[in-house]
């Protein structure tokens, strides 16, 4: 039985991308386990982009404590077990934080959920379609009510959120338009996903492309970049278009997120909505069963990129900032 944990805890407040040092990898002996507890063996971090803003402030979740275990998602399976909700072989998804051991007592069990084993599937699967992002593209597509015909574009289009969205629009009958950093993304896109067109917004011509890309206007923006990704879209917008405001990576590493002018909003009449996952908690297993089935038949594609070790984990965050993720980031304990 482990007796030793390792965990990355929060030293400082990044500013930037994560700077050496600002999560400290801290060895430590696992205390004894108590009734009423259960000792889980973490495989897998979920890394996200709200992780940056957790370091930072308190948002929708308090910030992270100077000294704590960094806050993150992950799979875990139960290898210890004095709780009555687990036994030892339980597979679990949730708030498990960037360390190889946690402890649940009582009143941490109705933060994680526990998973099935499906033949065939990577486990990993729980942490991207079936996992947050899958469900936060489910939901914000539920937002943005595409209707046959309309045109969708979709931002940070080639990563584990925006890939399910544009799937999902073109499971709905729109025309998708997906924008990405690189033209190996934009490829897997167009090729391997259905996108009708993928456009790298690192090309001079970027602006110029998309507009050709969408000929009759723009329907439906799911935001996950903001900034001038975000005014370039609304630019395009038709009248009575809808904006899902589901994240502004571009800003999560800046001191001033502010984003510039959302006129356009106003002179469409666009109806814009934000939205946190959190607030479908009580309808994820409907969409689970949703995305699990799209899966199934091929509907939904999905890619990993998966990094090696705890210690990794930092570096892992820093390459959602610079692109360094096609599909689902994880990293493997
Ligand atoms: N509202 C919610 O409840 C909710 C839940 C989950 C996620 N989100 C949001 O959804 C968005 C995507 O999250 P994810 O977990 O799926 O991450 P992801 O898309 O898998 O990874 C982030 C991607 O964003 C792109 N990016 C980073 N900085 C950028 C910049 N300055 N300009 C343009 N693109 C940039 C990078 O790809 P490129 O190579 O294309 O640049 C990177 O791979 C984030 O904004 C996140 O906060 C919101």
């Amino acid at each position: 039985m482990a007796t030793m944990n390792r965990q990355l805890r929060l030293q400082s407040r990044p500013k930037g991308l994560l700077a050496p040092g600002d999560l400290q990898l801290v060895e430590s002996p696992l205390p004894e386990l108590q009734d009423g507890q259960a000792l889980a063996q973490v495989k897998y971090l979920s890394i996200d982009p709200t992780m940056r803003i957790w370091m930072a402030m308190d948002s929708y979740l308090p910030a992270v404590a100077i000294g704590d275990v960094m806050r993150s998602g992950g799979f875990a399976e139960i290898v210890e077990s004095r709780h009555p909700d687990y036994k030892k072989g339980d597979r679990i998804t949730g708030l498990t934080g960037l360390q190889n051991y946690l402890i649940i007592d009582a009143s941490g069990g109705k933060f994680f959920q526990k998973v099935p084993k499906i033949p065939f599937v990577s486990d990993t699967i729980f942490l991207g379609v079936l996992g947050m992002n899958g469900l936060t593209a489910y939901f914000g597509m539920e937002i943005a009510q595409p209707k046959k015909g309309e045109t969708l574009v979709v931002s940070a289009a080639a990563g584990a959120t925006g890939s399910v969205v544009g799937q999902i629009g073109k499971i709905h009958g729109c025309r998708v338009v997906g924008i990405a950093g690189t033209d190996e993304k934009c490829n897997w896109l167009t090729k391997d996903l259905g996108f009708d067109a993928a456009i790298n917004y690192k090309l001079p011509d970027w602006k110029q492309k998309l507009a050709a890309a969408t000929p009759n206007g723009v329907d439906i923006n799911f935001e996950n970049v903001g900034g001038e990704i975000m005014q370039t879209v609304l630019g395009l917008m038709n009248l009575h278009g809808r904006v899902v405001v589901c994240g502004l990576i571009s800003g999560y590493n800046k001191e001033d997120p502010a984003l510039a002018s959302l006129a356009q909003v106003l002179v469409k009449r666009l109806r814009v909505e934000g939205f946190i996952i959190l607030d479908y908690v009580p309808r994820f297993m409907e969409a689970a069963k949703q995305l699990g089935q799209w899966k199934m038949f091929g509907k939904i594609k999905d890619r990993e990129t998966i990094v090696e070790g705890l210690e990794k984990a930092p570096d892992a965050i820093n390459m959602l900032f610079t692109g360094g993720n096609t599909g689902k980031l994880i990293v493997k304990v």
